[in-house]
């Protein structure tokens, strides 16, 4: 049952084919360098890009923009004390600002921290600190075609292995991802939380949820873990939070608003430390480099998201839209995640080499034929290492309808009617970070 209609319209519109053409190439091929403008149907990430609500925008409005002791603050406090359930709230400007406070906190050089899957700047701010992120997801994880209810669930054994190999007095901190986005966001259950939770406690670690999409974690707990049948989502993501020391937040993502993040505890020491770093790289610990409006917006899209309507909503969303694409013979990851849907390129393209980017090559033909804008996720983004060639078409939060995603599973099988005329490309400028390359990196098709 759709839970929203539109108060507010953006003019979108298809440009020329002969526009697309020399878009893409003037971008190198990367979408990554493309204008908005040239973009029909953006599905490059749901990262800070969805609707607002009429509720959220008449925040934004009273939003308190006092350098110290804001009211907006204390909303927000309050809504991350019913959501979360913790009471000791940093706010940062995005996810990364929190995971910069928290990780700076906790790390020193020579630690090792497991995590089912680093996402890319949690990767990059455990190595910041000198660290060392493993990731241990289950088996099947990478699989596109694999079943399972949590293939988003950290993997014990692998974890165990890791202290098993370098001593417990050398992993101070376990991270668990909900939902786990570099594993095609696939969920994670309380059950695994809640192991993960006892194995921080025997090797007396630290234990972090990164909980951008918690509340749609939640949505799949309640459909796919007996235990919780029934239950109310917001009690779910209270439950499933409540195990970790500490919760490292990007708003952009569940917390409904454009920018905005937070670190959240209830361990009084970690506050403090993490409050010290927040004015150090942030600001004030209640503004915290945010603006006082978009805190306001983000206390009342924390409390939105665990709404029944808004979760149900943006689940069936999703799976309708991953349901378009596989009837169009589009092959995608499944069962599907909760905020994107993955193609498999590599089994979309078999006759490109993992070299030859696949994924990107599918990236810049959806762009190329419909002006749909995803991200490849394989070989180009993360060289040298054994994933799978996806391409994530990452939805948007209450922004798109019915007829923008059947455009998009049109476009994708007018694509792919004809494979084999798909040619592979070639990197022709490198940036100096490799861990970065994607997003700047400039490519050519090969037979050019
Ligand atoms: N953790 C996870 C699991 C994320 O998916 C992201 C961002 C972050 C942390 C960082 O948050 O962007 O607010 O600084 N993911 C976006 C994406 C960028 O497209 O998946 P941020």
């Amino acid at each position: 049952m759709v839970a929203y209609k539109s108060k507010v319209v953006e003019r979108i519109e298809l440009p020329s084919r002969e526009r697309r053409e020399r878009a893409l190439a003037e971008a190198g091929y990367n979408v990554f360098e493309l204008a908005s403008e040239d973009v029909f149907i953006d599905l490059l990430t749901d990262s800070g890009t969805g609707a607002m609500s009429d509720a959220q925008w008449a925040a934004l409005m009273r939003g308190d923009e006092s350098y110290a002791g804001s009211r907006s603050f204390e909303r927000l406090e309050s809504a991350v004390r019913e959501v979360m359930g913790f009471s000791r709230v940093v706010p940062t400007h995005q996810g990364r600002g929190a995971e910069n406070v928290l990780y700076g906190a906790l790390l020193s050089e020579g630690d090792v921290v497991p995590n089912n899957t680093h996402f890319d700047t949690t990767r990059a701010h455990v190595a910041n600190q000198g660290a060392e992120p493993v990731d241990c997801p289950v088996e099947g994880a990478r699989d596109p075609t694999a079943d399972g209810p949590f293939k988003g669930n950290v993997s014990l054994e692998r974890a165990r292995a890791v202290v098993d190999d370098v001593g417990a007095e050398r992993v101070p901190l376990v991270i668990q991802t909900i939902t786990n986005n570099s594993a095609a966001g696939q969920p994670v259950s309380v059950e695994n939380t809640r192991r993960v939770r006892e194995f921080a406690d025997e090797i007396d670690a630290t234990f972090v949820i990164d909980a951008c999409r918690f509340a749609e974690n939640a949505g799949f707990v309640r459909r796919r873990e007996g235990e919780f049948e029934g239950y109310e989502i917001a009690e779910i993501a209270r439950e499933q939070l409540g195990y970790a020391d500490a919760v490292v937040m990007s708003g952009k993502k569940d917390g409904l608003v454009n920018a905005g993040g937070f670190v959240t505890t209830d361990d009084d020491d970690l506050f403090e430390r993490c409050k010290q770093r927040a004015i150090l790289y942030e600001g004030f610990p209640t503004y915290g480099g945010m603006a006082g409006r978009d805190v306001a917006a983000m206390a009342v899209g924390l409390r939105e998201a665990v709404t029944e309507a808004y979760v149900t909503d943006r689940l069936e969303e999703v799976r309708k839209f991953a349901t378009l694409l596989s009837d169009a013979g589009v092959p995608v990851y499944t069962p599907p995640g909760g905020h994107a849907v993955y193609i498999d390129a590599g089994a979309a393209l078999p006759h490109l080499e993992p070299a030859e980017f696949p994924g990107q090559a599918l990236v810049c033909e959806l762009y190329r034929e419909g002006g749909v804008r995803g991200v490849e996720l394989g070989s180009f983004a993360f060289p040298d290492t054994d994933r799978p060639e996806l391409v994530r078409l990452a939805v948007p939060r209450r922004t798109y309808h019915a007829e923008h995603f059947e455009h998009v599973a049109e476009t994708a099988a007018t694509v792919l009617e004809n494979p084999e005329s798909i040619d592979g490309l070639e990197v022709v400028s490198d940036p100096s970070m490799p861990e970065l390359r994607h997003f700047t990196a400039s490519l050519e098709p090969l037979s050019s």
